[in-house]
């Protein structure tokens, strides 16, 4: 399917949750946060449909995020039901890497390719003062058994304040190089300022190339990370959920104010 910009969409980002067992100082508040209702959550079944539809439409690429997806209950099955929809050439899985250790095993079996595990840094005190309850050891113990059970090619998701050249930015860019893993620095963004920028390795931010489009975890198509728009998949139904997030994708974004990374998933 193609926008009114004549971007090709190829490419659906589902977060599953918006519960995470990290609080990140960049993503969430200590305390506080405003979570989803129970009831709001989108159903395996509801994300089945979407990911039916849309693959109808042309969508070949798929991401499960969240939140941290690996929090939600039954998230090997989800895999494995998304698996076996006819169609998908790419289906990948963001993760802080926490509970990798114990998934990533069932994940490749269930069918998932690939994961994108974030990693700011390679100091034990400083992951856990980023993560605020964060042990470093889990997710380097998550990333190598992801790479050991073939979630292959392993990326490494890296967010930097200023640039790639920072002192933990080289480090986490030497394990990757040492280990075989694809490094992407995301740049600290706001999504509520309106800052964001690309994605040095990856194609995210760039606009004019974006091939995107959104799930939430309480079922609203989002065409656009940077922009307050969203249908409701309960409200209008799934076609014209994307159909209306199809039409109305803006060609560049600008802020977002109700939402955030855990929210929308990143
Ligand atoms: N700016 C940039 N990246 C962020 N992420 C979460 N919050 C922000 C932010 N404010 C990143 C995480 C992870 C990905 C899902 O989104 O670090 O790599
Ligand atoms: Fe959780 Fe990811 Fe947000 Fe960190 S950045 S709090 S791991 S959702």
């Amino acid at each position: 399917m193609y926008d009114k910009f004549k971007r090709k969409i190829n490419y659906l980002r589902i977060s599953i949750t918006d519960r995470c067992n990290l609080r990140c100082t960049y993503c969430m508040p200590e305390e506080g946060i405003q979570l989803m209702e129970h009831s709001d959550i989108i159903s395996f079944e509801e994300i089945v449909d979407v990911v039916k539809i849309s693959v109808g439409l042309g969508i070949d690429k798929v991401r499960i995020t969240g939140g941290e997806p690996l929090v939600r209950k039954g998230i090997v099955d989800l895999v494995a039901m998304i698996t076996k929809i006819p169609g998908i050439v790419d289906f990948g899985l963001t993760t802080n890497g926490i509970l990798l250790k114990k998934y990533a095993k069932g994940l490749k079996e269930a069918g998932l390719h690939r994961v994108n595990v974030s990693l700011d840094t390679l100091n034990p005190q400083r992951y856990n003062q980023i993560t605020r309850l964060g042990k470093i050891e889990d997710v380097l113990q998550g990333i190598a058994e992801a790479q050991k059970v073939g979630l292959t090619p392993v990326k490494i998701n890296c967010v930097i304040k200023k640039s790639s050249q920072e002192p933990d930015a080289i480090e986490v860019a030497e394990y990757c190089r040492k280990n075989n893993f694809q490094i992407r620095f995301i740049h600290q963004m706001e999504l509520s300022m309106g800052h964001f920028t690309v994605v040095e390795g990856g194609d995210g931010g760039d606009c004019s190339i974006c091939n995107r489009i959104r799930l939430t975890a309480n079922g609203n198509i989002k065409p656009c990370l940077f922009n307050n728009l969203e249908y409701n998949i309960r409200d209008i139904g799934i076609e014209e959920a994307i159909a209306k997030a199809l039409k109305h994708k803006p060609s560049c974004g600008s802020k977002n104010t109700n939402g955030t990374f855990y929210n929308i998933g990143g």
